[in-house]
């Protein structure tokens, strides 16, 4: 039903700006165009005294706009801003092309990348939506032009009034089926939580390498790509080989300025990954100019879904593309703390994993115990719960590697009256930052 980019379509970019130009919007376009598989073969910068109705630039502007689409062979124009429906139509028939405004495009891309069962059934809804409102005001504008709504109903209804309830039909099914989604993600957000174990969530501005990052620390294989929103679906992982035990990461979607707001609740379930978090990762292109712009944005965008409040550690990534030496760790005396690495090269990774098992590791019991042959019961219940890494059966019963919450720990020594647990909540624990 939707026309997508296709790989090699040559697209002209049209920035429109009303007070000062700001060069990094048409660089940051241009990036979303090529994540959306478009080749860029030109731009044109349209000042806007006064947004025209019928075609939102000025006629003098579409002039030069047709002139440059020809001469550079553009098969499809992509409007950086969002355009009503009639401009998106006038466009079109003026260009002789096809027009994508920016929400469009961004809904082109999500639909790329969404492998996930319900990140594919949120971009339909989202577009079905977004198509909605468009198919509807074409209908009322279509019903003026008929005189009122006399011989449209019934037998001789259009093609658009059928159109407009397949759609709706189609969205009520996709909701239907999201709750269900929704329903079975919540029971397993709380399998998790019972489990216990921390949740770190990777959050950041789109292309800041958090996908590399999340490979480089769970050692898996996400898709990774140079292109905006690599990473549409929340990939939620183990972090094996810390001080602290295991801990769970999550990969969430790369924010951008100015997401169209209907977009951020179409995704508020890949963005709940970092709701739901004990500690977010910040993570930082360290090597982008405008990186405290960015920071200041995620920070927006995590006030906006309640995530504000959720310590933080923030990671500069890509510190192998930084000219001047950087700082490695910085603890946290102004209230965050700041790691310095590279996702490509490894550099800094091992203050990363310590700086996580520093604020994680009270939170766990690990270390070996030996349990008597009468303990056999509580034995199973750690084995049940997979806190036993490692065992060696010996003429005293069993020798086992233990680790789990500490919580858990707390309760089974008070239901067993173990004091084979106690030596071991007794052992030294590391100090946590709070922030
Ligand atoms: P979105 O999914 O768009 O939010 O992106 P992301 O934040 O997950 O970024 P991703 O991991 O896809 O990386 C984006 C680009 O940066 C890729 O080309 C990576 O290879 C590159 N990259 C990631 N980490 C580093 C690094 O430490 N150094 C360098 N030089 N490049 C890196």
């Amino acid at each position: 039903m939707f026309e997508r980019s296709r790989k090699g379509e040559n697209a002209l970019l049209i920035q429109p700006y009303s007070g000062a130009a700001d060069p990094t919007l048409l660089e940051e376009f241009a990036e979303l165009a090529r994540s959306a598989g478009a080749t860029v073969v030109g731009t044109v910068i349209a000042k806007i005294a006064r947004r025209n109705p019928a075609y939102y630039i000025g006629t003098g502007k579409l002039e030069e706009v047709k002139l440059l689409c020809e001469s550079t062979g553009a098969d499809l124009v992509l409007f950086n801003q969002l355009l009503s429906p009639v401009q998106e139509r006038n466009l079109e028939k003026a260009l002789s092309r096809r027009v994508v405004d920016r929400t469009s495009l961004i809904l082109d891309i999500f639909a790329l990348r969404a492998h996930s069962h319900e990140g594919q059934l949120q971009v339909e809804l989202a577009q079905l939506k977004h198509m909605a409102t468009r198919l509807i005001r074409g209908w009322t504008h279509l019903e003026r032009q008929r005189g009122g709504s006399i011989g449209l109903r019934g037998p001789g209804e259009t093609q658009l009034e059928i159109d407009r309830r397949l759609l709706q039909k189609r969205v009520e099914q996709l909701e239907k089926r999201l709750e269900k989604v929704g329903v079975q993600r919540a029971q397993m957000r709380r399998a998790r939580l019972r489990n216990e174990l921390p949740r770190v969530a990777l959050v950041g501005y789109t292309n800041a390498g958090k996908s590399t990052l999340f490979n480089a620390l769970t050692e898996s294989k996400v898709y990774v790509a140079d292109k905006l929103f690599a990473t549409l679906d929340p990939t939620v992982r183990r972090v094996e080989g810390l001080d602290c035990g295991p801990l769970v990461l999550s990969d969430t979607v790369g924010f951008v300025r100015d997401l169209p707001h209907e977009l951020v609740a179409a995704f508020r379930s890949t963005l709940s990954e970092a709701r739901d978090a004990d500690l977010l990762l910040h993570v930082v292109d360290a090597a982008d100019p405008l990186r405290d712009e960015r920071i200041g944005q995620v920070n927006t965008v995590l006030k906006h879904i309640d995530a504000g409040e959720i310590p933080q550690l923030v990671v500069f990534n890509k510190i192998d593309l930084l000219e001047e030496a950087a700082p490695r760790r910085e603890l946290p005396a102004a209230g965050v703390e700041k790691i310095w690495c590279s996702a490509r090269t490894g550099e800094g990774l091992d203050l990363l994993r310590s700086a996580l098992s520093e604020r994680f590791v009270a939170q766990r019991v690990h270390g070996e115990l030996q349990l008597q042959p009468k303990s056999a019961r509580l034995r199973a219940r750690l084995h049940a719960m997979g806190a036993i890494s490692n065992e060696i059966a010996d003429e005293h019963g069993w020798r086992v590697q233990l680790d789990l919450p500490r919580a858990q720990a707390e309760q089974l020594a008070a239901e067993s009256g173990g004091h084979e647990l106690e030596a071991l909540l007794a052992g030294p624990v590391a100090p946590t930052y709070n922030h």
